[in-house]
């Protein structure tokens, strides 16, 4: 199919969009960035292309939905979704759908119930759709284990781990995770809201769980620091021992008292990477990969989901929307 294309947001992940969208054979319409290294520059000279692709990044966003309009904006800005609102309102507004990678949009009806309700209204009335997706939250830790869970007659509780190297990750990530600090500014961090580690463990509680039909009553998100005993040196931080050297974190769903999903995500420099999926039930089966690369990964699930979404009906959706859609789960 194919796609006329906005890009909202040039940094790592939406830099890798604008390439793969270009592998797509999308059409790349404009580019929002509020960077003053960015903003006034050809996009191809932005992204490290070899060539000029005659599209400015802007400031303004309503200079990059001009002259042409986009089918569908990927936008990549912000994790929270209060932030992103105004980025994505306008996108609906000129007539756009929107896929992002915000990780609290990707089941928005938690953390913000009021903001998904507006949202889903608002892309009604202009006929369009939005979907916040990605590869964790979005694919590795709801959707690819509700879809291991299909040839299982009883599922009594799901457990998803991935494990990153947090090494080979973009800085911005690596600064997230607060590598080369110490727990104390670590904590100090958090706190103000600098970093952050990892958004979206309940997200891909509930969504897991909207897709299988499990009822969650309650949802408990823990994370913390791994400090290091030894020395590592990333591209962009340098670890010594004592500092940190990544982050361990999980979402736990309970039904009443039952725990029933737990979904966890560690982030730690010179780890072995991997997902494992345990299924507990009739039968018990435990599913392990060679690690599937997180940056590359989310921009390719937006590009391949940009189609869907924009021949989906109007309004907010969830991954769970395309899943049951493509009549994959029955449950
Ligand atoms: N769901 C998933 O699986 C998944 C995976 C990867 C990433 N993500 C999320 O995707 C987002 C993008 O990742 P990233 O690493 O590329 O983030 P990033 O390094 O923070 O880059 C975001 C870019 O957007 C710009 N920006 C910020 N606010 C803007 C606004 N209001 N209008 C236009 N541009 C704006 C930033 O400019 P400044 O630098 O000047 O602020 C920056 O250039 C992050 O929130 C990340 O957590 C989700």
């Amino acid at each position: 199919m194919s796609l006329r294309v906005l890009i909202y947001g040039v940094g790592p992940i939406g830099a890798l969009l604008a390439r793969y969208a270009l592998r797509k054979g999308y059409e790349i319409t404009g580019a929002v960035d509020i960077d003053p290294e960015k903003v006034g520059k050809d996009l191809g000279d932005v992204i490290g292309l070899d060539e000029k692709l005659g599209v400015i990044v802007q400031k303004d966003p309503d200079k990059a939905f001009e002259p042409v309009k986009p089918d569908i904006v990927l936008h990549a800005t912000t994790s929270w979704l209060d932030k992103a609102l105004p980025q994505i309102v306008l996108s609906i507004k000129k007539g756009a759908n929107v896929i992002s990678t915000c990780e609290t949009l990707s089941y928005p009806y938690y953390r913000y119930p009021w903001l998904a309700e507006l949202l889903d209204n608002y892309a009604r009335r202009h006929e369009v759709t939005v979907l916040g997706t990605g590869i964790n939250p979005g694919f590795l830790l709801d959707t690819l284990p509700a879809i291991l869970s299909l040839p299982h007659i009883q599922v009594d509780h799901i457990r998803a781990i991935r494990v990153v190297d947090a090494g080979k990750r973009r800085k911005s990530f690596q600064k997230k995770i607060g590598l080369g600090l110490t727990v104390e500014e670590f904590n100090e961090k958090m706190s103000r809201g600098e970093i952050t580690a990892h958004v979206g463990f309940a997200e891909s509680v509930f969504l897991l769980s909207k897709i299988m039909g499990l009822k969650i009553t309650r949802v408990e998100e823990k994370q913390e620091p791994v400090v290091s005993e030894a020395e590592y040196k990333t591209q962009y931080y340098e670890i010594k021992p004592g500092t940190i050297r990544g982050v361990k974190g999980m979402g736990i769903g309970y039904s009443g008292d039952k725990e029933i999903v737990r979904i966890e995500f560690h982030a730690l420099v010179g780890s072995e990477e991997y997902e494992e999926i345990i299924v507990e039930g009739e039968p018990t089966v435990k599913w392990r990969s060679t690690g599937t690369p997180g940056d590359q990964g989310t921009a390719a699930v937006i590009v391949n989901m940009a189609p869907r979404v924009v021949e989906a009906s109007s309004g907010l959706k969830t991954m769970a929307d395309f899943v049951k859609a493509s009549y994959l789960l029955h449950i």
